[in-house]
């Protein structure tokens, strides 16, 4: 019988060759891409039997604060720089379409279908208002006919309205006109903390960090024939443009917001969409054959 050799490298390799025969080649390329970070992780901070204890409480609470309206693992993931790093590996534009950013855990399926010239706020909404005005076009420059836009924001006190209670507000489904224009009313998106009562609140807190976003407004545009684009438009001069708590601020989505002659602040932009991913590819990079 062989002599097993029992050391730090050894344990990766044993660990690494007891997932060699997963059936599929993606999930075994990301098992063992997983297994050597998490060894060389462990080999980098020598993590005592108590630390290590503290980090699995923290991931425990993490997941016992996820409900139906909450999702501390996205708030984990956002907070750390990973949700931005997974949609710029899968989403980076080629220069000519606009950048997108992350999603959140505020967007909401059903919003109310709103004409163009409508407001997304129901009246009484706390918020200076607003008007938002551009074009959706593809990236050779041709208007992107009808696209759907689905709007979200908080309103001026930094609440989503599933923050207050059930009732749908601050949001809304859009379709721009035959000629690619859009335009709706809104409030003057304010900055807002993201929930910050958990353990992801503990670990800004324990890190020296604040919680808080810059003013933005949330945009998902879908058109047949293009990449559906999730997107922020983000208030030029906004308090914590540096210092976003997700890391989602690209200077191609800072616009100003100014007050037009009628009293209400004005902002514009011209959306770019790129084509369809085309069909059968990949995600990622295949797996290599051993
Ligand atoms: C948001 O902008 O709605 C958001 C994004 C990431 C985490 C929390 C909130
Ligand atoms: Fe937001």
């Amino acid at each position: 019988m062989a002599k097993r050799k029992f050391d730090d490298k050894a344990l990766t390799q044993q660990v690494v060759r007891s997932v060699r025969k997963a059936r599929d080649p993606r999930l075994k390329q990301v098992m063992t891409s997983f297994i050597r970070h998490m060894h060389d992780f462990v080999r980098d901070v020598k993590p005592t039997p108590d630390e290590w204890m503290t980090g699995i409480r923290f991931l425990t609470e993490t997941g016992q604060w996820c409900s139906g309206k909450r999702q501390e693992y996205i708030l984990l993931s956002d907070t750390l720089g990973v949700s931005m790093l997974v949609d710029y590996l899968n989403n980076r534009s080629t220069g000519k379409a606009t950048e997108s950013t992350v999603l959140g855990p505020f967007h909401r399926e059903g919003a109310p279908r709103i004409k163009l010239g409508d407001s997304i706020c129901k009246p009484g909404t706390p918020g200076k208002p607003c008007i938002i005005r551009g074009t959706v076009r593809d990236t050779k420059g041709r208007p992107v006919p009808h696209a759907r836009m689905d709007l979200w924001e908080t309103d001026a006190e930094g609440l989503y309205d599933s923050q207050r209670g059930n009732a749908m507000n601050a949001r809304g489904v859009l379709h721009a006109d035959a000629a690619g224009r859009f335009w709706f009313r809104c409030v003057l998106p304010t900055a807002y903390p993201v929930p910050h009562d958990g353990p992801v609140g503990r670990m800004l807190t324990a890190t020296g960090r604040h919680p808080m976003r810059p003013p933005h407004l949330h945009f998902w545009i879908t058109a047949p024939g293009c990449r559906p684009l999730i997107t922020h438009l983000f208030a030029e001069g906004g308090k914590y443009l540096d210092s976003d708590a997700v890391f989602g601020v690209k200077d191609a989505l800072v616009v100003p917001f100014r007050k037009g002659k009628g009293g209400a602040y004005e902002a514009h932009y011209d959306f770019v969409l790129m084509p369809e991913k085309k069909a059968g590819k990949k995600p990622g990079p295949r797996a290599k054959k051993k």
